[in-house]
């Protein structure tokens, strides 16, 4: 038996809706393995905004600092979207609380489901077989590096800044992770145009000394995200910095035919943090519709990845299977009349657990 101790931030929109499912899920998996599960709730996002005046606040950072994990739903409201002039945003409270947790490597998987690849908007025939690993560089590169106006506000730039030292502990979890799947790594970057993506391959073309077993590919970042739609299966682990793998994650993601099924996990030195790849889908808030079963795969990871603890991992993905072969599907996947609500699919996957 393991005492575990998550933070749950629900956040924006749907985020309170599927963090309630995938709650239920794991207080499932707890009572079937004998595990006793502290939840610890916070604020962030536009719902902390509200509250507090700060997208991260304080109390929040420490109930995420004393968790052994982070279960997160989704954040973002429109009413910042269309207001360059905010002072505060929500989604600064996700690029704070990345920065002060050090979540440095984001792990997003495409994978595709056998009974929904007609739900794909690619060809059954290009994505058969797709399951694949970005791993994306989280507290760096340009969303990190300097940034400014000048000239009363008429230039404005952003710098991409890398060290050798980021490059390295974030292609390790590549490398780490190939080696526990298919053996094979492509490094994405524009080493064509800028000195930064240059300084990511040199750095990988090094390490690969010491992952002999690992075949290494270094691919542009614009043609990438043309063999992704082309021939993703092709692929196994792909690393990257964070501006690109923002970019080309959600491109993936339509692979599956429903962003609301990619999970995602955030590694950090100290801590992890888990959430669907999807985001705070405002238009749903409130109407029990969306996808719980992203947030319900993301909390598989953390059974994985922060509590070792496989089984528990396997059997939620087993039930999330079964859920999907049978066709309990929300409205991204289903007619909407023939459609399952967010919370009828979270007990469905819930009981499923207790009966396996
Ligand atoms: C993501 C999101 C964030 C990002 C936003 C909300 C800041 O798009 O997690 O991919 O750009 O990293
Ligand atoms: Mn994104």
């Amino acid at each position: 038996m393991k005492c575990l101790r998550i933070a749950v931030l629900p956040g924006d929109g749907i985020g309170p809706e599927i963090i309630k499912e995938a709650v239920k899920v794991c207080d499932s998996i707890s009572k079937k393995f004998g595990h006793e599960i502290k939840w610890n709730y916070a604020l962030v996002g536009a719902a902390a905004i509200d509250a507090t005046g700060n997208p991260y606040p304080e109390q929040t950072h420490k109930i995420c600092v004393n968790a052994d994990a982070i279960l997160f739903g989704a954040l973002g409201d429109p009413k910042y979207d269309y207001d360059p002039t905010a002072k505060v945003r929500p989604e600064q409270g996700l690029l704070e609380m990345r920065k002060k947790l050090g979540l440095y490597a984001n792990i997003r998987p495409t994978f595709v489901f056998p009974s929904l690849l007609e739900k794909s908007p690619i060809k059954r025939d290009r994505i058969i077989g797709t399951d694949l690993v970005f791993v994306r560089e989280l507290t760096g590169g340009i969303y990190f590096g300097e940034k400014g106006t000048k000239e009363n506000g008429k230039v404005a730039y952003d710098t991409c800044l890398y060290s050798e030292k980021e490059i390295i502990r974030l292609a390790k979890v590549g490398f780490d992770l190939a080696r526990k799947r298919n053996k094979r790594l492509c490094c994405v970057d524009k080493a064509n145009v800028l000195e930064s993506s240059r300084l990511w391959r040199k750095t990988i073309q090094r390490m690969e000394y010491s992952y002999k077993d690992i075949e290494v590919s270094y691919e542009f970042a614009d043609a990438v995200a043309m063999r992704l739609i082309q021939s993703p299966n092709m692929y196994d682990v792909l690393v990257t910095a964070n501006l690109f793998g923002d970019i080309l994650t959600d491109e993936a993601s339509v692979i599956s035919g429903s962003m609301g099924l990619m999970p995602s996990a955030s590694i950090g030195s100290e801590t992890s943090l888990y959430e669907p790849i999807h985001g705070s889908y405002p238009q749903a808030a409130g109407k029990n519709i969306a996808n719980p079963i992203a947030t319900i795969l993301s909390a598989a990871m953390m059974f994985e990845q922060s509590f070792k603890l496989s089984e528990e991992s396997q059997m939620i993905r087993k039930a999330v299977d079964l859920c999907i072969n049978e066709s309990i599907l929300s409205e991204d996947l289903a007619l909407s009349k023939n459609a399952y609500s967010t919370s009828e699919i979270g007990s469905w996957i819930s009981e499923k657990i207790l009966s396996l």
